[in-house]
């Protein structure tokens, strides 16, 4: 499972800037980078689709047997248009991002069987090379080798307004009490879940960025980041690893 290059695993709440981030770093270092919560609401978006019931974990998980989710970079440096999601060929970038999938993706994301389908999915896109993969679970059960995690964290408010923020410039016509009971329920199904969880890994970085600009916590990260870096090339220089 692991590769030769580096593996960075960032996972945290929902709206905590763990795609901006992770995006962001990744740019910055010429990685590639994996955001497994599209691969969730992909999920979600064809399961909603197709009008099966979220809970009817054996229907799901045949649906995702059959189903082909692939990712593919852009050439363009635009954040916001980073990467495209594909569901069996079909372009769901967008759709994936509408708050009815917000409403519906925590319940799917929760059953045990799409869960362990889906982690071969992830894991097979990890060996890939140098990686941020994003999500819940990154550093405690798909990639607990990572080389590098971290758990990102910000105050429940400062998360509700940037997701409402981000969503009514989209041109969604929600309410703020409308996101804000979505985070909270969201977060309240990712962590209490049975099988993989919203936990911060043992070893995992906490950054915590309430009140903070992106480009501080990207030059915080970046730091660490570098400095695992030397210290990895100084082992490897005296034949450690
Ligand atoms: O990162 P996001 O908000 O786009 O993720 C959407 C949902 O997908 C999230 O509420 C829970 C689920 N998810 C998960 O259970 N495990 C992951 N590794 C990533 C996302």
């Amino acid at each position: 499972m692991k590769n030769n290059g580096l593996t960075i695993a960032i996972d945290g709440p929902a709206a905590v800037g763990k795609s901006t981030m992770g995006k962001l770093i990744a740019r910055e270092l010429g990685f590639l980078y994996i955001d497994t919560g599209a691969i969730y609401r992909a999920i979600t978006w064809k399961v909603l689709k197709n009008n099966i019931d979220i809970n009817d974990e054996d229907t799901i998980s045949e649906l995702v047997s059959n189903t082909s989710i692939t990712i593919e970079k852009t050439d363009t440096k635009n954040l916001n248009d980073y990467y495209h999601i594909f569901v069996d060929g079909e372009d769901v970038s967008e759709e994936i991002r509408d708050p009815w999938i917000d409403q519906n993706v925590s319940q799917i994301a929760r059953l045990p069987k799409i869960r362990k389908q889906l982690i071969y999915l992830q894991r097979k896109l990890a060996e890939k090379a140098n990686i941020v993969m994003e999500g819940r679970d990154i550093g405690s059960v798909i990639l607990p080798q990572a080389d590098i995690k971290f758990f990102f964290t910000a105050s429940e408010e400062e998360r509700i307004k940037r997701r409402y923020k981000e969503l009514i410039e989209k041109g969604y016509n929600i309410g703020y009490e409308v996101v804000k009971k979505q985070i909270i329920q969201r977060d309240k199904i990712d962590s209490k879940r049975k099988y993989a969880p919203l936990i911060r890994a043992k070893d995992a970085i906490l950054i915590d960025s309430t009140g903070k600009s992106i480009e501080e916590v990207k030059d915080k990260i970046l730091k660490i980041i570098n400095k695992f870096r030397e210290y990895r090339k100084k082992q490897i220089e005296n034949n450690i690893i």
